[in-house]
């Protein structure tokens, strides 16, 4: 049935993009939808997400979002509808320093309920924004937490349980910048958007009237063939410095990319989901999947454009699969533009601020989650039942096997961890970096060191869940609570529809 289904997938693109000849952006995307026909995109400047705002109230920076659709201009000539916090698509840059109170006023305008999620920051759960902290047409979430993370790119998105795919492919995503005072972090590039560069990636399928395509989804949701960086189709950066930064987000609800130089030199790796490597890392590419990202350091030479790119990836599944998530494509992300002249950068830094990852011996449980069609460990989301709990401050173990024939992911609320075995191989604790979105393999697994956050609230769960967000909304998630240690009698039922 699969081949059947899969060859007959294949053969309707083929002829559908027969007719859409000269104007698509990328050639051999069989399998993934394609746009309706459209003269190639003229480069644009990147838009660079503006930094928001933010007040003090009684020593708490205090930020506002407001949640509300809009209309977008991606290509000439059309009219996007789209959603976006405080803009029409996307969202503003969040920035704040550790040790700092934040606050945010969230504002839903939209026509629906929806949630705002912090993802990949460690705090209450009453603050995560997960499916249990929904904010009404009309109302005003408020939530506020003391920041105690180091230096990382994190981003925000709604997470209204069985919505998520559709209000994050609407526009809804930002990122969420924590810096670290006291970390020498001025050794990397660090003035937002003169050289460190927020690369938020995401792409979708444009109908005839420009709309996004929200009704042809496959077997991993919605794959598009039109990359949207920071909200640019078809962007190009002019850089003034001899070495740019770039935050990379793969923001798409299952797209994966691998991103690398054109011109052949390697990327320097120097941070990951939640924190900065112990030192820079010359790498020939990296492997974003969904919720995933990365920073990544480009030294450039003066004139000489180069551009950012994602290759076919091996995702380690069967062909068929690889064509219908996208990982045979080859996509132009973002062109360099160095200027004829460049502000010098000085050597890179031999170190760079980091915590050093979890003791392995310090993991006090070891738990075990198969991630399956729509489920995990055979259950599907249920917003009323607490599959974990753990206790607070906890250093664990989570071993996950993708026992299904397709690519997924796991991402886990309220922790920060690292890869420590993958695909039945140790990763060398010199190569292990600080995560929260882990790539798991078609039929193999991958175990995560994680450390869980202090703040223990045993009624108000936190999530983890395939970042493919399709699979999210059908089932793939389930709950976990954080409990004072030492305390083992928390229900494992919440009152039905409980909201915090
Ligand atoms: Cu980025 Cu639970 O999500
Ligand atoms: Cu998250
Ligand atoms: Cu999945």
């Amino acid at each position: 049935m699969t081949r059947a289904f899969t060859r007959r997938r294949f053969l309707g693109t083929a002829l559908a993009g027969a007719g859409a000849a000269g104007g698509l952006l990328l050639a051999g995307c069989g399998g993934v939808p394609a746009s309706a026909p459209r003269p190639a995109p003229v480069p644009r400047p990147l838009t660079i997400p503006p930094l928001a705002p933010s007040t003090r109230e009684g020593g708490v920076r205090t930020f506002t979002l407001t949640a509300a659709p809009g209309r977008s201009a991606f290509l000439a000539g059309a009219d996007t509808p789209t959603w976006g916090y405080d803009q029409p698509f996307g969202g503003p840059t969040l920035r704040a320093a550790r040790g700092e109170r934040v606050r945010v006023h969230v504002t839903n305008r939209l026509p629906e309920t929806t949630t705002t999620h912090w993802h990949g920051m460690v705090l209450p759960a009453a603050m995560d924004g997960g499916p249990h902290q929904p904010i009404r047409p009309g109302a005003t979430w408020s939530p506020e937490w003391t920041i105690e993370q180091p230096a990382a790119t994190l981003w925000y998105h709604p997470h209204p349980h069985g919505h998520t795919e559709r209000h994050v492919h609407r526009g809804l995503a930002g990122l969420f910048l924590v810096d670290d005072e006291d970390g020498p972090a001025t050794a990397l590039p660090h003035r937002y958007g003169v050289d460190d560069i927020p690369v938020v990636v995401t792409d979708r399928v444009f109908t005839a009237t420009g709309a996004f395509d929200e009704t042809r989804r496959n077997a991993h949701g919605l794959v598009g063939d039109t990359l949207l960086v920071n909200g640019t189709v078809a962007p190009y950066l002019t850089a003034t410095t001899a070495r740019i930064r770039l935050r990379l987000l793969n923001a798409s609800p299952a797209r994966c990319y691998r991103f690398a130089r054109s011109d052949g030199r390697p990327l320097v790796l120097a941070g990951t989901d939640s924190g900065l490597l112990a030192a820079p890392r010359p790498v020939p590419d990296v492997l974003l999947t969904p919720g995933e990202r990365a920073e990544v350091l480009l030294d450039l030479d003066p004139g000489r454009p180069v551009v950012l790119r994602s290759l076919p990836q091996d995702l380690g599944a069967v062909s068929g699969t690889e064509r219908s998530i996208g990982a045979l494509d080859t996509l132009d992300v973002l062109q360099i533009r160095p200027a004829a002249v460049l502000a010098p950068a000085p050597p890179l830094p031999g170190a760079l601020p980091h915590e050093p990852g979890p003791d392995p011996a310090a993991a006090t449980t070891v738990r075990r989650f198969a991630l399956g069609n729509d489920t995990i460990n055979g259950k599907a989301m249920d917003m009323t039942r607490i599959d974990e709990v753990v206790p607070a401050g906890a250093t664990e173990l989570w071993e996950l096997t993708n026992v299904h024939s397709r690519p997924h992911n796991l991402h886990v609320h309220d922790a920060r961890g690292q890869v420590v075995a993958a695909g039945g191989h140790p990763v060398p604790p010199e190569l292990r970096s600080w995560k929260d979105t882990v790539y798991v393999p078609p039929r193999t697994t991958t175990r995560v060191l994680l450390r869980f956050g202090r703040h223990a609230d045993p009624g108000t769960p936190y999530m983890y869940h395939c970042h493919l967000l399709y699979h999210e909304d059908q089932g793939m998630m389930g709950q976990f609570v954080v409990a004072p240690p030492g305390v083992a009698d928390v229900p494992r039922v919440l009152a039905g529809g409980h909201h915090g």
